[in-house]
């Protein structure tokens, strides 16, 4: 059964592919964890593929394995397919080469499968949140918020130049910001396009960033949760001032719509954690638990998610949970089966934060967020909290219910808390209230910079957040923990 669909796959496609050139060519490869002894291979593809193969060995001369599925999607507007192959039955902790599709040319990708829980090997891990397109449709040297400066490195470079440093790349939320395609359309930012014309342009944007990601994407698993820019509409307004024309009717784009593109995209291992989609999951890595949640849609305890209808944003989505307090009756069971003799380390992330330096009446503070996560960080023992969505960086005192720890990074009771919206987009960074709230620690908000988790050993993990102009770490903190 298993050769004979392998066989006439070949077939297929490969008559498929001659006559259509690069149609069936892989493109925006990326990888996502799925246990110590699995990895999602995800592509996309100008046409669909019938049945998505991925060949892989522990040799780059011999990919003579081969995994494949029936999951090639797509949705209206979209021009490519996005293809899924879960690889299963591998070793933990291993380096194999592999090939997506039928691309026989080039050199095979290389990926490492997760540490098995309990290896308390060092390792670090890349965060970035809030971070878009760079280049001519995103960010670049001229237009927009904080333009760049001419031959600046940007994060996206940066963690390229970084790659062999960290062992997985984590982006909580707003990844690609081709919803920003309106606002940048609106401002005259790009030459050529019309707002008519806005699904192609968003979806232009979005193939853009996928590719641009892929040199990281292709060798190191890419973690991703939801943000608002995953679903945003009308970013920017309805009024062309360039123009003059004010469009009258709600601008969504099917990609954006309630999460569509972003439910296409990945593949996160929520199977594996029984959470939910791209929405919320958990994996375990070496010494540490990681958690995702969706500070978006499905809060539970009656609150609707920010961009849920009738919730702060309403951007008309969700809800995605099966009942109202899915989300936090998983976060607490899951947190609950944590065995802290091999995980000692748990590193939450959702897309805002509660505890930061900005207006505490607007929408950039998720209070909701804050009643319904933070009792169970608090019960729980979380290490870590990170965030973005303020495009700016804060590290904040461990804290609980607003009282900040008194032991600070020596031993604290309650969770350490990091908001790290940095990255980089077309509309450049945000400016911090100040004075600072009494429980910041460290503020940084005129340069681009990304996050560098560093764990040493079960009782230190070190934060550190680098320019990514020059590379510069230019804030360094460790959490010290005792443990039995
Ligand atoms: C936009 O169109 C004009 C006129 O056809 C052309 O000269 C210019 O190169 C185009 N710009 C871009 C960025 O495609
Ligand atoms: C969004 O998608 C989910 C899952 O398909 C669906 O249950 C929900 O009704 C959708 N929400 C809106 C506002 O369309
Ligand atoms: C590196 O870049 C950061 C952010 O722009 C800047 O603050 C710092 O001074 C630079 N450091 C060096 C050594 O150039
Ligand atoms: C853990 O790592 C820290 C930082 O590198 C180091 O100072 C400490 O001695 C280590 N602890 C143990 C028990 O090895």
């Amino acid at each position: 059964m298993r050769s004979s669909m392998v066989v006439s796959a070949f077939a297929a496609v490969g008559a498929a592919s001659s006559s259509v050139g690069n149609a069936f060519a892989p493109s925006q490869v990326r990888l996502a964890y799925a246990g110590d002894k699995g990895m999602h291979v995800s592509w996309n593809t100008q046409h669909k593929v019938e049945i998505p193969i991925v060949r892989y060995g522990t040799s780059p001369y011999r990919l003579d394995q081969i995994a494949f599925s029936d999951v090639s999607v797509t949705y209206p507007t979209s021009t490519t397919y996005n293809n899924h192959v879960k690889i299963t039955g591998l070793k933990p902790n291993t380096q194999y080469y592999y090939q997506p599709g039928f691309s026989f040319a080039s050199k095979p990708y290389t990926f490492k499968t997760s540490r098995k829980a309990g290896d308390c090997e060092p390792f670090e891990v890349a965060v970035v949140v809030d971070m878009g397109t760079m280049g001519a449709d995103g960010l670049t040297t001229h237009g927009g918020g904080h333009p760049l400066q001419p031959g600046e490195i940007n994060t996206i470079q940066s963690l390229q130049a970084s790659l062999n440093e960290f062992e997985f790349l984590w982006h909580p939320g707003d990844i690609a910001y081709a919803d920003y395609w309106l606002k940048e359309e609106i401002q005259g930012f790009l030459p050529n396009t019309t707002v008519e014309e806005g699904a192609k342009v968003y979806e232009r944007i979005l193939n853009e960033f996928y590719e641009e990601m892929a040199p990281i994407t292709s060798l190191k698993p890419y973690m991703v949760g939801p943000g608002n820019h995953e679903a945003n509409c009308d970013n920017g307004g309805t009024t062309d001032k360039v123009h003059n024309i004010t469009y009258d009717v709600s601008i969504c784009m099917p990609g954006q719509t309630n999460f569509t593109g972003y439910r296409n995209h990945f593949r996160m291992p929520s199977k594996e954690s029984n959470g939910l989609e791209n929405f919320f999951y958990s994996f375990d890595h070496g010494m540490a638990h990681f958690i995702q949640l969706d500070t978006e849609t499905d809060l539970g305890h009656g609150f609707v998610g920010p961009d849920e209808v009738g919730g702060s944003e309403n951007e008309d989505t969700g809800p995605f949970a099966r009942y109202m307090d899915q989300q936090t009756d998983w976060l607490a069971k899951d947190l609950a089966s944590v065995d802290r003799s091999k995980t000692p380390w748990i590193v939450v992330s959702g897309h805002r934060p509660w505890y930061i330096s900005a207006q505490n009446k607007s929408s950039t503070v998720c209070w909701e967020c804050k009643d319904v996560f933070e009792p169970l960080f608090y019960q729980h023992n979380v290490d870590l909290v990170l965030s973005g969505h303020v495009h700016a960086y804060e590290r904040i005192a461990p804290i609980y219910n607003l009282v900040v720890d008194p032991n600070g990074l020596m031993n604290p009771r309650a969770p350490w808390y990091i908001t790290n919206g940095a990255a980089g987009h077309y509309d450049g960074l945000d400016t911090l209230v100040r004075p600072l709230q009494t429980f910041s620690r460290y503020a940084e908000d005129s340069a681009y910079g990304w996050s560098k988790l560093k764990f040493h050993n079960a009782t230190h993990l070190t934060h550190e957040f680098v320019a990514s102009s020059n590379g510069t770490v230019l804030d360094s903190a460790t959490l010290y923990k005792a443990r039995k």
